[in-house]
């Protein structure tokens, strides 16, 4: 039931007579247009469009788009999808008519700003990773996770080698399994350390001439670097194997460390996470991928190559095909171009210092109300868990996220990953000021010490709906209404 003005339908607000604008009467002569065209085609009466003012309209529309949380309004620690500030001047550069009048059946020779553009980006990805060839399409990391799997199935294909085998440890994402299963692979998913870290011995076990990848996120899921990734990637390297590096927690390592220099033979960044790029529920995103050289003929095409001073695109030789139409989401690339030019190598450092530096004072802040079982410190994000308060107050990490929007702050990422109890997964990133995150630990402290678990269930009060069935919400989502309906 939507009983408030921003909740309610334009249809809902509509009254008989209410005009936007005024037009004079037609002076247009009436040749008989009902003669001119077929009465099948012939409205009966006029379409029942909802009557209202300008102001109605605006404040509508308005009032709406305040009804969700976002990076511009409110803290927005969510782990794991890192959701960072995104600049302004972002947006003027990627509506600059010059590039968003490009149309993509341009020929190259009419289109070279546009593929100078693509194309030092390819190489600023490829210098950032320390693997040389990058593909821009793939729309997400989802997919760059995916397309590599494919790039991967087609080297070893025609090097003759039966490599079924997809390894990953436990606190992966759950795209990486996916993304292995839908490339055809078996999926091993290995048991973390105690220390939330890979079991190198767990793995050697599953390492073997039928092992064709391992897929890390590093730093992974629970915000720690893995120490002995060297070493993982050599083991790797001895049986034949890839490594894949998940780039979605770049934020904590650029220009400081790379996936090619730590082992990895592909990997793939989310521009819209990393470089910024405004996203959420599902898009749109942009998960270009980078791998070593020998990879480099398998990638997705277009590529984009430049001789002397000309763009030009092509597929490579033995291209798995086009994964994504045109060069992929653009308007996410250009945003991310601006970004990386606009803070070059150093200031893309100070952006993963800052991170690591927020991410580690909230962590010590936090840990004074609740546990943080892996790693005395972190990097871009951590893990806490409300196992010890849910048993002591019956008050739940959900409940804690849920009546943190009655306080003016996103919910933190919750019950993900899977190897913490209770989990809250908190990602700050390196914009935020300490004033607000101590804000953010102060709102959580009072919801622990003064608030009853009883009213807690009924968390969030403050927001247009409470607490909806979210695997429903998710799997049938109503996202229209029948014009009848929201008449009656
Ligand atoms: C570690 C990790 N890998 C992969 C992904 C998938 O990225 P995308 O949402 O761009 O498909 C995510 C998204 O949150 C992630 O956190």
């Amino acid at each position: 039931m939507r009983n408030t003005v921003a909740t309610r339908l334009l249809f809902e607000l509509s009254l008989p007579g209410r005009r936007g604008a005024e037009f004079p009467t037609s002076d247009v002569p009436d040749v008989g247009w009902d003669q001119l065209l077929p009465a099948e085609q012939l409205a009966d009466s006029a379409p029942p469009l909802p009557e209202l003012t300008e102001p109605d309209v605006i404040r509508h529309f308005v009032n709406l788009s305040t009804l969700n949380m976002s990076v511009d309004t409110h803290f927005y620690p969510l782990g794991s999808c890192t959701m960072k500030y995104n600049p302004k001047r972002h947006e003027r550069l990627a509506s600059l008519p010059g590039l968003v009048d490009v149309h993509p059946y341009r020929a190259d020779q009419d289109n070279q700003g546009m593929l100078a553009i693509l194309h030092e980006m390819q190489e600023m990805l490829a210098e950032i990773a320390g693997l040389p060839a990058v593909s821009l399409p793939p729309a997400a990391g989802a997919q760059g996770e995916l397309t590599a799997l494919l790039v991967a199935s087609a080297y070893f294909k025609e090097r003759g080698e039966n490599r079924t085998k997809v390894i990953f440890p436990k606190s992966a994402h759950g795209t990486n399994p996916a993304s292995a299963a839908i490339a055809g692979f078996d999926c091993i998913q290995l048991e973390d350390t105690n220390d939330g870290l890979v079991n190198l011995e767990e793995l050697q076990q599953h390492l073997d001439e039928s092992t064709a990848v391992f897929m890390i996120t590093n730093p992974n899921t629970l915000g720690l670097f893995e120490p002995d990734i060297q070493r993982i990637s050599d083991m790797l390297h001895e049986v034949g194997g890839l490594v894949y590096i998940d780039g979605a927690n770049m934020n904590a390592i650029l220009g400081i460390t790379r996936p090619g220099d730590f082992g990895g033979d592909m990997m793939h960044y989310n521009v819209h996470k990393t470089f910024t790029g405004p996203h959420g529920a599902g898009g749109p995103g942009s998960g270009p991928i980078a791998v070593r050289d020998f990879l480099a003929d398998y990638l997705p095409g277009p590529i984009v190559a430049k001789s002397e001073d000309e763009y030009s695109l092509l597929t490579p030789e033995k291209s798995i095909g086009r994964v994504r139409s045109f060069f992929g989401n653009v308007g996410i690339l250009l945003r991310g171009y601006c970004y990386i030019r606009t803070l070059g190598a150093d200031g893309l450092k100070a952006v993963s210092e800052n991170a690591v530096l927020n991410a580690n004072y909230l962590m010590s802040q936090i840990s004074k109300l609740m546990g943080v079982p892996h790693g005395k410190h972190c990097m871009h994000e951590f893990v806490a868990s409300a196992k010890q308060i849910k048993e002591n107050q019956k008050i739940s990490a959900m409940d804690i996220a849920k009546r943190l929007l009655d306080y003016g702050f996103h919910a933190p990422t919750v019950y993900f990953p899977l190897v913490v109890d209770e989990a809250m997964m908190i990602e700050p990133t390196e914009t935020e000021s300490k004033a607000t995150l101590d804000a953010f630990v102060d709102a959580i402290l009072a919801i622990i010490n003064d608030e009853k678990p009883d009213a807690l269930e009924n968390a969030p009060i403050t927001t247009p709906i409470s607490r909806p069935n979210e695997t429903q919400a998710n799997r049938k989502p109503v996202l229209r209404e029948s014009i009848e309906d929201a008449k009656s």
